[in-house]
């Protein structure tokens, strides 16, 4: 049964867990996970977050890397749809926001098509996370009018995007799952016009104790990232805003 009047049984909450630390949780976001019957999560959902939930509730790990899927897709929309049908409140959690590369449409459609009803609940996408805690902001007035979050792992193992639209100046552009692609995607951005020499970092594991931010350039960023051995979860920012982390940094400590 559920410990909170305000859970009905037989719902799916699809819940954004945030980059890793589990104080940029919502508060909306805390009280459900506290509440839930059965919680089904991903394995960017930092343990701090697990640790909220009620010590009798179901905890069921559908993994979830790049290639390595503990559960396909189909099995993960099917078990959505039985914990509900049990009559379970049912909390859904996706690492940082569930609707930014977090395949939470995928997964309401098929609970709309069954009738189960749900709510959704953002979260702050790793984007939003690493900006703030390696200390660049996404939009300046001085270096970026706009931002744009691009993913960097295409389904057939290409990245075929719109490089001359991701090649303008004056903009921010973030690759989620673009660790893999790193050559290719500043080779493609220098060859669509981009200098060379334009500011570029990787962030590793925003927000967590183990940040590590590196800057470079679109021309040394993908050397940079193998020499430090830089792996999956990573983000990959190509802008001028990324400088400013030499002077705004405030949680990575030497
Ligand atoms: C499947 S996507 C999920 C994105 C998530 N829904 C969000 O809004 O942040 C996974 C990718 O997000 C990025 N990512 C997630 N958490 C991160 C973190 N703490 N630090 C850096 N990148 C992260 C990485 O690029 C990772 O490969």
């Amino acid at each position: 049964m559920t410990h909170d009047p305000t859970l009905s049984a037989g719902k799916v909450w699809l819940i954004g867990a945030g980059p890793g630390d589990p104080d940029l949780l919502t508060v909306k976001a805390a009280r459900l996970i506290g509440c839930a019957d059965a919680l089904v999560y991903d394995h960017l959902v930092g343990e701090g977050v697990m640790d909220l939930a009620r010590p009798d509730a179901r905890r069921i790990y559908v993994g979830k890397e790049a290639s390595n899927h503990t559960l396909p897709q189909e099995a993960i929309n099917r078990l959505l749809v039985d914990l509900a049908r049990e009559g379970l409140a049912v909390v859904r959690l996706k690492g940082g926001d569930p609707f930014i590369f977090g395949r939470g449409g995928e997964e309401l459609e098929i609970l709309a098509a069954s009738g189960i009803a749900f709510e959704v609940v953002p979260g702050v996408t790793a984007a939003a996370g690493c900006a703030a805690y390696s200390g660049f902001p996404l939009t300046h007035r001085d270096h970026a009018q706009a931002v744009t979050f691009v993913t960097g792992h295409l389904k057939d193992g290409t990245v075929n995007l719109d490089w001359p639209a991701l090649s303008r100046p004056c903009q921010t552009i973030v690759f989620y799952m673009g660790i893999g692609a790193a050559g290719e995607i500043c080779r493609q951005m220098i060859a669509h016009g981009l200098p060379a020499d334009t500011p570029a970092a990787v962030v590793r594991n925003g927000t967590l104790p183990d940040q590590r931010t590196l800057l470079a350039t679109l021309a040394t960023l993908p050397g940079r990232i193998v020499e430090a051995d830089i792996r999956p979860p990573a983000l990959i920012i190509v802008g001028s805003v990324v400088e400013l982390h030499e002077q705004l940094n405030w949680f990575e400590r030497p």
